[in-house]
């Protein structure tokens, strides 16, 4: 049987790029993406859906036939730390209707992404294990560590099969990063080229767990086709890319453009920064279905500025 995809939340950061990628794969009209707002330009089937209302999204998934779910729409790290109260209900509730969904049947399998957030500042700080001490205290922490409980839940309970990543930092060339501690490890590139320079809102030295797109698409449709069997987590997966701090990515920036400098001025983001993992252990995702990263750091920025440089010229 085609598989038919139904995107959530698919005109941010993440969304754009793994709607293209899907419909590479599974064909342009088997991919309906829908955010709540319209997009730039759609590319192929389009609805307009907030994740909250629950009828709409059934009524979407019966209408096109949808067997899989991605289900992107969230409140990101530091919009959710401005926001609390909508951070919690837009993250709960988008993931409940989407379990729900699953659980009565309607759709065979979702994906949903939980974080690095779910880790805090009592867990160990490098190489975090998969199973170790998750005392997170942002409100977007909070709300991913308790949806991994409620995913693991809901397969244990209701047999439901979802699927989830922790995924780190994420830095691509082709959208705008949608309020995240890490936006600054693409927004640097995009200064680096207009501006020669750029200004930092986390202090130099603070190594955060990334990962550049294409590994994160790869996690994630590798990890959505790996059989069943092979998913023996069903909270979320560790998975790691490239760990560095500010200075190491300007450094990388400074191989292709010598004069490039980085000044820092650290906001509310630091404290988010300072309670993460500077580093993750992902050998859960490894053995279990194979993950395995392609890119480090040196081919990370040589990849963006070449993309971004040809965008701008
Ligand atoms: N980008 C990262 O670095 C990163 C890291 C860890 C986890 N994640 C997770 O991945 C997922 C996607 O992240 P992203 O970076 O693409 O986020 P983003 O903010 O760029 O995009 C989220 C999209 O959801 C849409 N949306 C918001 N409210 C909605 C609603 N009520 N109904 C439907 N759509 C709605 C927004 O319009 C936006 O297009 C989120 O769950 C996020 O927590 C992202």
């Amino acid at each position: 049987m085609t598989e038919k995809i139904l995107i959530i939340g698919a005109n941010g950061q993440i969304g754009t790029e793994l709607s293209a990628e899907l419909r590479k794969i599974f064909g342009t009209n088997n991919v309906v993406t829908s955010d709540i707002k319209a997009p730039a330009q759609a590319e192929g089937p389009y609805e307009l859906l907030d994740v909250m209302d629950k009828e709409n999204m059934y009524a979407i998934i019966k209408k096109h036939g949808i067997t899989q779910v991605y289900l992107l729409a969230a409140l990101l790290s530091a919009t959710a730390e401005k926001n609390p109260k909508l951070g919690w209900d837009l993250n709960m509730q988008g993931l409940f209707n989407g379990l729900d969904a699953a659980k009565e049947g309607l759709i065979k399998k979702l994906y949903w992404p939980s974080s690095i957030a779910v880790f805090g500042p009592t867990t160990p700080r490098v190489n975090t294990p998969q199973y170790t001490v998750m005392e997170p205290n942002t409100i977007y922490g909070i709300s991913k560590q308790a949806g991994e409980r409620f995913c693991e839940y809901y397969h244990q309970k209701y047999g439901v099969d979802v699927r989830s990543l922790r995924y780190p930092g994420l830095i691509g060339y082709k959208s705008a990063p949608g309020g995240g501690t890490t936006d600054y490890a693409v927004h640097i590139y995009h200064e680096a080229l207009k501006n020669k320079t750029y200004e930092c809102f986390l202090k130099a030295g603070t190594v955060l767990p990334m990962m550049y797109m294409p590994d994160a698409l790869h996690a994630t449709i590798e990890l959505m086709e790996a059989p069943a069997e092979k998913v023996k987590i069903r909270s979320s997966y560790n998975v790691a890319g490239v760990s560095f701090d500010p200075e190491e990515i300007a450094a990388s920036i400074r191989k292709h453009i010598p004069e490039f400098t980085i000044s820092y001025k650290p906001d509310f983001r630091q404290a988010i920064a300072d309670s993460w993992p500077a580093s993750i252990d992902d050998t859960e995702a490894r053995n279990h279905w194979g993950w395995k990263p392609k890119y480090d750091l040196e081919n990370m920025t040589k990849d963006m500025l070449h993309h971004l440089g040809a965008q701008t010229s």
